[in-house]
């Protein structure tokens, strides 16, 4: 049986202060973006979509004058960096299987360029898909982050996600 489910990822308050910040409904299309990549390429889909829901739970809101700054974004963003270390400590207190917590950790951490030196890191499959997965979501300006979904159609949309990830790996193949 997986250890940890995605609606006990979802409701915990760790999860529901920064998906909040950086949008709910982007982190939820990331999600099942993420679930469909992995099961067309054969990817782990309870550890993809994991990823996918938390890629972003590293931001930090830059505003200045009460308005998001994206030149203070852009010259001090480190959301990756946070965002793998803040999903590891929740996935570990959830008590999540370490080994897993880790490949989540780090599809998080690599799925954007923008605090690379360079652009031609070599990512292994399920971190790729994690970068696909949130490109396929994104609207110009940021606008992604800025799209409403309630919260009772948001923990639905999350429960509907566990039923797929169980039909995909029966919990007997599940570490
Ligand atoms: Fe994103």
């Amino acid at each position: 049986m997986r250890d940890v489910t995605l609606l006990q990822v979802f409701e915990h308050r760790i999860a529901q202060k920064y998906l909040k910040r950086s949008g709910i409904a982007h982190a939820i299309a990331v999600a099942y973006h993420a679930f469909n990549l992995a099961k067309e390429h054969g990817e782990d889909v309870d550890i993809a979509t994991k990823a996918g829901l938390l890629h972003d739970i590293g931001h930090f809101t830059w505003y200045r004058n009460g308005k998001w700054d994206y030149d203070l974004y852009r010259q001090n963003d480190i959301h990756p960096i946070k965002g793998a270390e803040r999903a590891h400590k929740l996935l570990i207190r959830l008590g999540e299987n370490p080994v897993r917590a880790r490949t989540i950790s780090l599809a998080i951490l690599f799925h954007t360029d923008s605090f690379l030196p360079s652009n031609d890191i070599i990512r292994t499959p399920m971190q790729q898909l994690i970068k696909w997965a949130d490109e396929k979501d994104e609207e110009k300006g940021g606008m992604h982050h800025y799209r409403k979904l309630d919260a009772e159609r948001a923990r639905q949309s999350i429960q509907r996600l566990d039923q797929m990830i169980d039909e995909v790996q029966p919990l007997s193949q599940q570490s």
